[in-house]
C-alpha cells in the first residue's frame, strides 16, 4: 500500500458554469510519480476539472487540496505547471522567440519582476534540449508547426521544474506518427524526472501505454478507474462512453 502523501486531492467536486452543470461529485486521489489519464468525450469537463485543479476556477461545493494544502491556502505554485488545451496553436505574427517562451516558465520560481539570469538561461535551454527542441531557441514561436510549438510549451512548464505536470490534450494537431512520438518523449521525461503526471486527453488508447491508471469522465460523473484500457472495466467503460 501506497502510504506518501497523495500531490493531489479531489473530494466531492462540483462545478457548473451558470446553471449549466458540467461536473458532479468528482473524488481523485494521485500519488506521487503515478501518471493519471483523464479521458472522456467532448464536452465531458475534462478541461473543466485541469482548470479547478489549477485554481483557475472554484468549484461550487467539494474541495481539493495540492501536496496536502487546501486549495485557497497554496502558495507554491512553482511546484506545478500546466499546459492548457490548445497551447501548441500560436500564430504566425506572435513576437516571442522560443527561447522568451520557455524562459517564461521560471517566472513561478523567480517571481514577476525579476530578469532572468543565466541559471534561467540554462534551465530554458536544457529544458528545451529535452524535448529535442534546442536547435530551435532563436526561432519566432509562431514559425513553428503545431507539434513544435507544443514541445516548447512542455519546456516551459519543465523550465519551472514542476512536481506535478498537468497537460491538457497535448497532441491537438499532430498527426499519428508526431502523436507517438511525443507520447514516447513524455513517457521517457516523466520516468526520467519522477514527475506526477495528470494527461487529459479524448483518445483512451493513445494515452494507455503511458499513463498508470485512467478515468473516466462522463458528463457529470467520474466514473471509472482501471489500470489498462484493454482490461475489462476499459472495454466496459469505453462501450458505454462511446456508444453514447
Ligand atoms: N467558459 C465556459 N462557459 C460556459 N460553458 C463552458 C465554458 N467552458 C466550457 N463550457 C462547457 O462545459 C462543458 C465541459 O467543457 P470542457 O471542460 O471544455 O470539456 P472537455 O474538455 O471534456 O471537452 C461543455 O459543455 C462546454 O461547452
Ligand atoms: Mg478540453
Amino acid at each position: 500500500m501506497n502510504t506518501a502523501r497523495p500531490v493531489l486531492e479531489i473530494e466531492n467536486v462540483s462545478f457548473s458554469y451558470g446553471c449549466h452543470p458540467v461536473l458532479e461529485g468528482i473524488s481523485l486521489s494521485v500519488q506521487p510519480g503515478e501518471s493519471v489519464g483523464i479521458t472522456g468525450p467532448n464536452g465531458a469537463g475534462k478541461s473543466t476539472l485541469l482548470k479547478l485543479v489549477v485554481g483557475l476556477l472554484k468549484p461550487a461545493s467539494g474541495r481539493i487540496k495540492l501536496f496536502g494544502q487546501p486549495l485557497n491556502e497554496f502558495k507554491e505554485h512553482g511546484r506545478l505547471s500546466y499546459v492548457p488545451q490548445k497551447a501548441g496553436f500560436i500564430n504566425s505574427g506572435f513576437p516571442s522567440t522560443v527561447e522568451e517562451v520557455v524562459l517564461a516558465g521560471r517566472i513561478s520560481r523567480r517571481g514577476l519582476f525579476r530578469y532572468y539570469n543565466r541559471e534561467d538561461r540554462s534551465i530554458a535551454r536544457e529544458a528545451l534540449g529535452e524535448v529535442g527542441m534546442a536547435e530551435h531557441i532563436h526561432k519566432p514561436i509562431g514559425s513553428l508547426s503545431g507539434g513544435q510549438q507544443q514541445r516548447v510549451f512542455i519546456a516551459r512548464a519543465l523550465a519551472g521544474h514542476p512536481e506535478l505536470l498537468l497537460l491538457d490534450e497535448p497532441t491537438a494537431g499532430m498527426d499519428p506518427e508526431n502523436q507517438a512520438r511525443f507520447y514516447s518523449l513524455l513517457k521517457d521525461l516523466v520516468v526520467r524526472k519522477g514527475l506526477t503526471l495528470m494527461l487529459v486527453s479524448h483518445d483512451l488508447e493513445a494515452i494507455s501505454t503511458i499513463v498508470d491508471r485512467q478515468v473516466c469522465l462522463d458528463r457529470y460523473l467520474c466514473s471509472c478507474c482501471y489500470n489498462l484500457s484493454d482490461s475489462p472495466q476499459g472495454a466496459t467503460c469505453r462501450k458505454r462512453l462511446w456508444s453514447a
